[in-house]
């Protein structure tokens, strides 16, 4: 098998780099690399042996292919660019077939070691203390954009290499986009702020989200933040081995639908999380397969009212043999500021 996807490599190989092609095979596993990372390499990988990818990775892999007499390879059909797939088809003899897969590494990797997880609390521990610590200046007068430059300051003093995707900071009716990239709206008092942010320690990521309210929430602002936090609390309280991901979805949905505010929660309720932010197993209505012990993946249900603002709460739970495990070790109460 070809591999391509960098994260799928840094899994197998504990290669860092931005750059690299493997091939897995029975007579071997190899690593291409080109001549920024053939030292590096050499350091950091473990189970495979590296080769300079010359003239380029695609006709060194070819070569080794031909070389070790392989008959077929399988690439990753999710990630190989039709460009990287039609120099492979070049370069290869027609005898050689080349057939496409997915999720085959993306399967080993969305159920972690103990390792793996003690690293993802390691990480959620600093992307919670640089939130505390950026608690204070959240008020009215200060733009999204400020509020997410100081958190991303703040992860990065709390040792995260970095933000592990762009810091959502949404405040008043653009709390409503589920994805509102931090803008130059300034904080008002009397709205909700959403806040999704993560990090990056070392290569596993983690991602948080908590609303804040700045000023005093009306009732309709606590039933829709009550209602999101028992969602969430649900879900977390009977998740356990075996659900399909569309019943763990189905477990914080149900609730939200019943209170009334079923059309206003359009996402998944959740993803699989490691190496990548968003990775195996995907918690959505549509998710047939099931959930095992030490699988790791965020509960993130939310509320969206167009024009007058939204909730989401984020945390990462971990499957364990009875239930689950909530790593994520942060008030879910709604902090009144
Ligand atoms: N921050 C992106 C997400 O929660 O999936
Ligand atoms: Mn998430
Ligand atoms: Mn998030």
């Amino acid at each position: 098998m070809v591999i391509g996807h960098l994260p799928n490599i840094r899994y197998l190989f504990a290669f860092t780099g931005s750059t690299a092609t493997a091939l897995l095979s029975a007579r071997g596993n190899f690593l291409f690399l080109d001549s920024r990372y053939t030292i590096q390499g050499g350091q950091e990988t473990v189970a495979c042996t590296v080769e300079e990818a010359l003239p380029s990775a695609d006709e060194a892999l070819a070569r080794k292919i031909i070389a070790l007499g392989l008959r077929s390879v399988a690439v990753e059909g999710a990630y190989l660019t039709l460009n990287r797939f039609y120099a492979l088809r070049k370069h290869l003899p027609r005898r050689v077939a080349i057939r496409h897969r997915t999720g085959i590494v993306e399967g080993l990797r969305a159920v972690k070691t103990i390792d793996e997880i003690e690293e993802i609390r390691r990480t959620l521990r600093l992307t919670t203390q640089a939130f505390d610590a950026i608690i204070p200046a959240v008020k009215p007068g200060i733009r999204e954009r400020d509020v997410a430059a100081e958190l991303e300051y703040q992860l990065r003093k709390h040792g995260a290499r970095k933000p592990s995707f762009d810091t959502i900071v949404a405040s008043g009716a653009r709390s409503a986009l589920p994805h509102g990239l931090a803008s130059d709206k300034v904080l008002q008092k009397n709205e909700f702020v959403v806040i999704d942010f993560g990090a990056y320690r070392e290569g596993y990521a983690s991602d948080v989200t908590r609303t804040l309210f700045l000023g005093k929430p009306s009732s309709e602002h606590r039933k829709v933040y009550r209602t999101v936090l028992d969602a969430v609390r649900r879900a977390e309280e009977r998740t356990r081995p075996a659900l399909k991901g569309r019943s763990v979805d189905r477990l914080a949905r149900e609730h939200i639908e019943k209170a009334g505010f079923g059309v206003y929660f359009g996402h998944g309720a959740g993803h699989g999380i490691g190496l990548e932010v968003h990775e195996a197993p995907f918690i959505h209505p549509r998710q047939e397969e099931r959930i095992c012990t030490d699988m790791v993946f965020t509960i993130e249900p939310g509320i969206y009212l167009p024009d007058r603002g939204g909730v989401r709460i984020e945390d990462i739970v971990r499957v364990t043999p009875s239930g689950c495990e909530v790593l994520t070790s942060y008030t879910k109460e709604l902090i009144v500021l």
